[in-house]
């Protein structure tokens, strides 16, 4: 299939479009580099620098005439978001509502949205199911919803067959740790450096950790599977997690071990935006596309870690 992945310079696009690659797609990959980088993308697919949110963008989309899109370029930072919602919105709102566009007029066949578990309600019960409460505490989070409900209008009244899924935390190799998410990169990379290492507010607040090779095999699934009619908006999206919560002192402890740290944790503000507990029931993702998480939390750590060991000084500020 000839398939066109948005991001795909990034952490999780890299991986999507090596496992693409692999699986003999014809791939490109459009991205401005921004965060990514160009010696991720596998050798086996084509890549263009381009932002998503331009005019070249629909002229490469409609020379590529790509069966399907994985929609992956995206302002990533929720504190980014809190601090620039404007600059948030252009890139992860009107950005992607240049690339729905373009599918539309390229005739894409399958359109791959990447949303996030920031989407749901803090008070939604736990661990979250996809037609539970939905209001996100961050403009990051706001601007994933409102793309969800684009792609659901697309869907409906505009013949692009569009699904969402909503990604847990997702780590392993390839994270850059120099922002302020990705907590198991960034601490990865301060503790194998001997830095210190700041841990925000209490450190009890837990999200659902996923490993990278477990997202991109969600993504590969959504290849063949029958979608459901889009009638609401969560017909369409499904939770990529592993519905366990991990706590920031846990991660602190647990990585303290396997890079043998031993200096304590420096005590930082909590962040305002930011969800104290979210994990997500992928019950549907099991019966719909056959999935579950298969990297063990201890394997995805450990893996995770063997890459930035091998890896030192990749990523320099
Ligand atoms: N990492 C996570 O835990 C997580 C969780 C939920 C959802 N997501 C979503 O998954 C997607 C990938 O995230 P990631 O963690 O790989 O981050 P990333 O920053 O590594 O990847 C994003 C990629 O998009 C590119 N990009 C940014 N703006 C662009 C633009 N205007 N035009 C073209 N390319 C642009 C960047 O250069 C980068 O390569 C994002 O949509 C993110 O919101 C990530």
């Amino acid at each position: 299939m000839r398939v066109l992945v948005t991001g795909g310079a990034g952490f999780i696009g890299s991986h999507l479009a090596d496992a693409l690659v692999a699986a003999r797609h014809a791939v490109t990959v459009v991205d401005d580099l921004s965060t990514g980088r160009r010696e991720f993308v596998p050798g086996g697919a084509e890549f263009i620098e381009a932002d998503i949110g331009t005019l070249k963008f629909a002229d490469i989309t409609q020379r590529v005439a790509p069966e399907v899109l994985y929609h992956l370029a995206a302002q990533t930072s929720v504190s980014e978001s809190a601090r620039n919602p404007c600059g948030d919105a252009e890139m992860n709102i009107c950005g992607s509502l240049n690339v729905l566009m373009a599918a539309q007029r390229a005739g894409v066949k399958r359109f791959i949205n990447v949303s996030s578990g920031a989407v749901y309600s803090p008070d939604a019960p736990l661990p979250c199911r996809e037609p539970a409460a939905l209001a996100p505490l961050s403009p990051y989070g706001v601007a994933k919803l409102a793309v969800e409900h684009y792609c659901q209008y697309f869907a409906r009244f505009r013949g692009v067959p569009t699904v969402s899924l909503r990604l847990g935390n997702v780590y392993g190799p390839r994270q850059n740790p120099l922002g302020e998410a990705g907590v198991i990169a960034i601490f990865l990379q301060r503790m194998l450096s001997g830095e210190p290492v700041e841990v925000h507010g209490s450190g009890a607040q837990a999200k659902d950790y996923i490993y990278v090779s477990d997202v991109v095999d969600a993504f590969l699934r959504l290849l063949e599977v029958e979608l459901p009619d889009a009638e609401n908006l969560t017909d369409r999206c499904f939770n990529i997690g592993t519905g366990k919560p991990r706590s920031v002192n846990e991660i602190f402890a647990v990585l303290s071990d396997i890079t043998n740290y031993r200096l304590a944790p420096v005590a930082g503000p909590a962040r305002p935006a930011d969800q104290k507990l979210v994990t997500l029931d992928c019950s549907r993702a099991q019966k719909k596309l056959g999935w579950k998480p298969e990297v063990g939390w201890e394997d995805g750590l450990h893996q995770t870690h063997e890459w930035f060991a091998a890896n030192r000084g990749i990523f320099t500020a």
